[in-house]
């Protein structure tokens, strides 16, 4: 089976999908080689996400991931969401197939961006070297 239990279930029902009018941060992604698209809702409250929701145009890893990250930063701190990595991801899901492993790589981007969203929307001060993706080692990301 090229596909974990996990993957169908994320892909067949996911979770957090829609989009969260008046959010406090929004990051979308796109990889340019498959075309996919990810975007990230978020609600922020005292530096916690209290909501989070998704839409992804995309195949059925990306949206399995999305639905994934999605549920992993969901009432955590962004400091936790910042340290969310594409391979936790992917192990939440008990693995993608190497091939696939960019795709879980657009939900880690997508969350970064949006919380990097938040914070330029607040006048919030960050060093923008911790959201230079380029920059960033990815797991098996971004081959092609
Ligand atoms: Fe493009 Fe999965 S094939 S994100």
């Amino acid at each position: 089976m090229l596909y974990s239990e996990k993957v169908m279930d994320h892909f067949m029902h996911p979770r957090n999908v829609g989009v969260i009018e008046n959010a406090d941060g929004v990051g979308e992604v796109g990889n340019a080689k498959c075309g996919d698209i990810m975007k990230i809702y978020l609600k922020i409250e005292n530096d916690i996400i209290v909501d989070v929701k998704f839409e992804t145009f995309g195949c059925g890893s990306a949206i399995a991931s999305s639905s994934m990250a999605t549920e992993m930063i969901k009432g955590k701190p962004l400091s936790q969401a910042l340290e969310l990595t594409n391979k936790a991801v992917a192990e939440a899901l008990d693995g993608l197939p190497a091939h696939k492993m960019h795709c879980s790589v657009l939900a880690e981007e997508a969350i970064r961006k949006a919380v990097q969203n938040y914070y330029d929307r607040h006048g919030i001060a960050y060093d923008p070297a911790a959201f230079a993706f380029d920059e960033h080692e990815h797991e098996e990301g971004e081959q092609a």
